[in-house]
C-alpha cells in the first residue's frame, strides 16, 4: 500500500499534468486506486502545506500555485539526474542533513541519496563551527556518495567538486561568485555557501562520503545573526530578487552528477583545473590561520591533493587544513 506522502505526490503529478484544466476527484481516485474521500483528505493536506488547489463543483480540482518548499514532490519533477537525487530524504526540520545522510548511509542507502531540509537545529560547519540558516530561506542538503576506485585520501577533493558545481549553477544565473580555498563560495568578499565533507572509510576503501552544502539563498541582510552580518551574504541580495530554491538545487545536483561521473572516468585533474579558474584565492596575498601558527604569503596554486601552496618569505608552504583569509591591500602595508 502506498503511503500518504507518495499519494500526495501522485495527486500533484496528475494536477500538474492537467495544467490549466480541472481533474475530477473521481478520475484521480480511479487512477490512483483509492476512494474519493481519500483524495479529498489528501487535497486538504496539500492545501494545508501551502498548495493553492481550487475546486469547482462538477469539474474537480486545479493546481494554481505551489509552496516554496524543497519536498520531493517539488524537487523530483525538476531533476534530470540518474544517480544523485534518485532517492530524496526530506524532513521539514532536522538537526543536520549531514547527520541524516550518515544515518541513512549506515542503514544502506544507495549512492546518490540526498538528505534535505528547510531548517537545521544544529547544522555543522568546518572546524567545529555551526551553520545557521533561517527556515525556508536557504538550500541545505547532503549528498551521499559511494565512489568506486577512489582512495580515502582523495575524498577531500569532493569538497572542491561541490564548490565547482555550486559556482557553475550560480554563474549560469549571471551571479558573480567565486571560490575561496578550500570550499567557501563568496561574492563581494562575503560568504554565500559553506561545504562540509565527511567520510567513513577503511585504510584503502571508502564506505561513503557525505557532502553537506549550505547555501544562503533568499535571506535579507537583517536576518543574519549580528556576528556574521558583515561577512555573510545571500544570493537574493546579490541578484536583487528572490531565487527559485528548487531549480537552483536541481541544477546543482545535475552539476554534481556530471562532475562525479567525470571524476570516475578521468580522475580529479579536470575538477582541480576548473577550481583553479574559479578561485578567488590564487594570486592573492593571504593570511593562513592554522592550529599552531599564523603566517602570511601569496597563494600560488593548489597541488594534486587540493592543498593550498603559499609562497612566504621563508619559502613555499603547503596548507592542508586552516582558515585562509584574503588580505586587503591596505592590510599588507608594512609587511
Ligand atoms: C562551513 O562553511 O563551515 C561548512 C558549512 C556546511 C553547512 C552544511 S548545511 C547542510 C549540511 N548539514 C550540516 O550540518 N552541515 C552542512
Amino acid at each position: 500500500m502506498r503511503g500518504g506522502i507518495c499519494l500526495r505526490q501522485e495527486i500533484l503529478r496528475l494536477l500538474r499534468k492537467a495544467g490549466n484544466h480541472y481533474v475530477s476527484g473521481e478520475e484521480i481516485a480511479e487512477t490512483l486506486g483509492v476512494s474519493r474521500t481519500a483524495v479529498w483528505k489528501h487535497i486538504k493536506e496539500l492545501r494545508r502545506v501551502g498548495y493553492d488547489i481550487v475546486s469547482q463543483a462538477h469539474s474537480g480540482y486545479r493546481l494554481e500555485g505551489a509552496p516554496d518548499l524543497l519536498t520531493p514532490a517539488e524537487l523530483a519533477p525538476l531533476l534530470k539526474t540518474k544517480i544523485i537525487g534518485a532517492k530524496l530524504l526530506y524532513k521539514e526540520e532536522t538537526r543536520s542533513t549531514n547527520e541524516d545522510a550518515k544515518i541513512a548511509a549506515a542503514e544502506g542507502a544507495p549512492d546518490g541519496t540526498v538528505a534535505l531540509t528547510e531548517f537545521q537545529g544544529t547544522g555543522h560547519g568546518r572546524l567545529s563551527r555551526g551553520w545557521f540558516c533561517p527556515k525556508g530561506k536557504g538550500v541545505l542538503f547532503s549528498v551521499l556518495l559511494r565512489p568506486q576506485n577512489i582512495l580515502p585520501q582523495d575524498a577531500p577533493k569532493y569538497t572542491l567538486l561541490a564548490a565547482v558545481a555550486v559556482v557553475r549553477a550560480c554563474r549560469a544565473r549571471g551571479l558573480d561568485v567565486g571560490i575561496k580555498w578550500p570550499n567557501d563560495v563568496l561574492a563581494g568578499g562575503k560568504k554565500l555557501v559553506g561545504i562540509l565533507t565527511e567520510m567513513s572509510a577503511e585504510m584503502e576503501r571508502i564506505h561513503y562520503i557525505v557532502i553537506g552544502t549550505g547555501i544562503n539563498v533568499n535571506i535579507e541582510a537583517a536576518e543574519f545573526a549580528p556576528e556574521i552580518r558583515e561577512t555573510a551574504t545571500s544570493l537574493s541580495l546579490l541578484a536583487g530578487h528572490p531565487l527559485d530554491r528548487r531549480q537552483l538545487l536541481a541544477d546543482i545536483l545535475q552539476e554534481m552528477e556530471t562532475l562525479s561521473l567525470d571524476v570516475q572516468a578521468q580522475g580529479f585533474a579536470p575538477v582541480l583545473d576548473e577550481w583553479r579558474r574559479l578561485s578567488l584565492t590564487l594570486g592573492q596575498e593571504v593570511r593562513v590561520i592554522g592550529v599552531n601558527e599564523t603566517f602570511t604569503g601569496r597563494a600560488v596554486d593548489i597541488d594534486a591533493d587540493g592543498a593550498l601552496l603559499v609562497d612566504t618569505e621563508a619559502g613555499r608552504r603547503r596548507v592542508i587544513a586552516a582558515d585562509v583569509s584574503i588580505r586587503p591591500a591596505d592590510a599588507r602595508q608594512g609587511r
